[in-house]
């Protein structure tokens, strides 16, 4: 497109913006298992009255939150002292789910990518300084996002990769032989996108805690989900601040956080690795004294204000009874497909995330037979799956999705392929 010489209304282009989406995912009817987190219909009418007395109205606080904050800027919290406020308190109402000591520190962070930079380079920082390790290795299961390659490539670390076993968990014994005086950091998921399992987090600590190394439990999909299961008595294996050798966490908002994108947490045990690793802080310039706590320079300020909002609105209250909701939700979506006799569900998801495959039938062509029906269902390799992030929006789609599933697997073609998908 040329820079236009005329400009347009604003009738025009709304008009033109939503012609455009004409083709995008329709997430908020359910149709989409990642990406986005959708909460609308998740509760009855009764259960949305909390004892507040207040109904749950999640996406309307959200928008107050990015109406009031549009042109705000969080670069200079001095500016907007509101945002320096709202952002401690989310970082610390964090921390205390999460369990972190009081000496914690850390900082919100545009999302997962960025908290997983933030944790990689204090980690590279600390081996340097307290260990002189000049060429590090970062140390994180095959099944680890990939923000940690990222994070490996970004600031110059050797990207190391621990296998998983049967149960799609990283493999224990081989994280103890991978270990060398150049590892970083270690990773273990709670839970991991692929599979939905979370990492023997335990283990995986202790061999970094014994040789004084760092060590990061990514929990940017299970940091705003855990917590709650285990108030509703779910058996939760330890993944926090609990875990003595755990020295770093992500946790994003903006996924099971409910919150729009652009808002994560990042947080370290000790505030003293936080404010010599990651707080970077600059003044010869002639611009004065300039500082900032991750990568952006200029932040949008609406993220802060969403997530502060919606984790105020739920409270511990609201977040367990969505949690509630999504686990019979994810319980009736896993029963049915495990009564299609083609199909099975990959280890044993901890939480929401579900990966399904078939010895029998082409899954990928299924995959593709549910694309056609308007289902949005991400492919998966090592072994072929298709994979679900399932959301509290989707109890309303159960019984339509099973059916089309059996549907896909009774009717299913040949697999169009990957690349048919993206061309
Ligand atoms: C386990 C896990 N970690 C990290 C990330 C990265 O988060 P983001 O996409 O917000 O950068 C994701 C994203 O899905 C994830 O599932």
């Amino acid at each position: 497109m040329k820079f236009p010489e005329q400009g347009m209304s604003r009738p025009d282009i709304s008009g033109e913006m939503r012609a455009k989406k004409k083709d995008d995912a329709r997430w908020a009817e359910g149709r989409t298992f990642s990406l986005i987190y959708p909460t609308e219909g998740a509760l009855d009418e009764d259960a949305r009255d909390s004892s507040s007395g207040s109904p749950i109205e999640i996406d309307d606080v959200v928008a107050d939150a990015h109406d009031l904050y549009l042109y705000e800027n969080a670069l200079n919290p001095f500016r907007f002292p509101s945002l320096r406020e709202m952002e401690a308190d989310v970082v610390s109402m964090t921390a205390d789910l999460l369990h972190a000591p009081e000496d914690f520190g850390g900082s919100m962070t545009s999302g997962g990518t960025e908290s997983i930079l933030m944790a990689t380079l204090v980690a590279r920082g600390r081996a340097l300084a307290e260990r002189g390790v000049t060429e590090p290795q970062l140390l994180a299961p095959v099944s680890a996002h990939p923000a940690f390659a990222k994070a490996a490539y970004v600031l110059g670390l050797e990207h190391v990769q621990i296998p998983i076993g049967d149960d799609f968990r990283a493999d224990v014994g081989a994280a103890a032989e991978l270990v060398t005086d150049r590892t970083a950091m270690i990773v273990g998921s709670a839970p991991g996108y692929p599979h939905g399992v979370i990492d023997p987090i335990p283990e995986l600590a202790a061999i970094a805690a014994e040789r004084g190394i760092a060590f990061h439990t990514d929990s940017c999909v299970g940091g705003f989900l855990l917590p709650f299961l285990e108030r509703l008595g779910r058996d939760v294996p330890p993944f926090d601040f609990r875990v003595e050798g755990v020295t770093s966490m992500s946790a994003d908002v903006h996924k099971y956080g409910y919150t729009t994108k652009g808002a994560s947490v990042v947080l370290h045990r000790r505030h003293e690795w936080f404010m010599d690793h990651q707080v970077f802080l600059y003044d010869r310039w002639p611009g004065g004294l300039y500082g900032s706590p991750a990568m952006a320079g200029a932040r949008p300020a609406a993220p802060i204000a969403a997530a502060w909002a919606v984790m105020r609105h739920l409270g511990v209250e609201g977040y367990v009874a969505l949690a509630e909701s999504l686990l019979d939700t994810t319980a009736a979506l896993k029963t049915g497909i495990e009564e299609i006799p083609e199909l099975h569900v990959l280890g044993e998801p901890a939480a929401s995330l579900v990966a399904f495959g078939s010895d029998t039938v082409d899954i990928g062509a299924v995959g593709d037979v549910m694309d056609d029906r308007g289902w949005h269902l991400d492919r998966q390799t090592g072994p072929d799956a298709l994979h679900m992030m399932i959301s509290p929006a989707h109890r309303k789609i159960v019984d339509v999705f099973l059916a089309d599933l059996a549907d896909a697997v009774a009717n299913h073609g040949e697999s169009r392929g990957v690349e048919a998908r993206y061309s």
